[in-house]
């Protein structure tokens, strides 16, 4: 079995339709994989409790307790690697990853960011886009790479902006459909990457 590994910061939605649609898309059946564990940087983010709820190893490791990023990103590497995971999936991460953490899971670690990308990488995507006078915004599923929010795109979806978007009711409209791509776009990652597990 493929184990997935969720790292989160916050609210968790994009976990929660992760997970959803692993235990009604019977990925383990179809394709080999689960979601095994939900770490958090966050002991307050409120996807933990829906994690246990869904019967998922917990973790929690404060970045503050850490004396370097270098530090944080090895202890996470070793959290993680528990659960030999095949697939990473940042959802609502929002930590900056170091060059060893990004080439520790090359090819294994994806993320999703609330804008078009390449337009908007960073935070505020949302104001950003308002600002800019964009006509449509949305959200990217990409693969990690040491470039912030700039590796290979796996799927996106559009949205429109109107005429009296505030960023937060644009927000709520791009995170609906956060929720159907991003579960879509782990299904289709684990599809077309080879079944087995690797070992060593
Ligand atoms: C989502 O909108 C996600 O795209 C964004 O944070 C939100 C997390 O919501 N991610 C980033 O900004 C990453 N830089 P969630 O915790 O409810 O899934």
């Amino acid at each position: 079995m493929r184990n997935i590994v969720i790292l989160i910061s916050g609210s968790g939605s994009n976990m929660a339709a992760i997970v959803r649609a692993a235990e009604q898309g019977r990925w383990a059946e179809r394709l080999n994989a689960r979601v095994a564990a939900v770490l958090s940087n966050r002991a307050d983010a409120q996807g933990l409790p829906l994690a246990q709820e869904h019967g998922l190893a917990t973790a929690v490791l404060d970045h503050k307790a850490f004396a370097s990023r270098e530090d944080f990103d090895a202890a996470l590497m070793a959290e993680i690697d528990r659960h030999a995971p095949a697939l990473v999936v940042l959802a609502g991460f929002m930590r900056i990853l170091t060059p060893g953490f990004v080439t520790h899971y090359a090819g294994r670690l994806l993320n999703i960011h609330p804008s078009l990308l390449p337009a908007f990488p960073g935070l505020h995507t949302h104001q950003r886009a308002i600002d800019a006078g964009c006509r449509f915004a949305g959200a990217t599923v990409h693969q990690v790479t040491a470039d912030l929010d700039h590796g290979a795109i796996l799927a996106q979806a559009v949205v429109p902006v109107l005429a009296d978007d505030t960023a937060d009711v644009l927000a709520a409209r791009v995170l609906s459909q956060e929720h159907q791509m991003y579960p879509q776009a782990v299904a289709a990652w684990l599809a077309q990457s080879p079944m087995r597990v690797k070992r060593g």
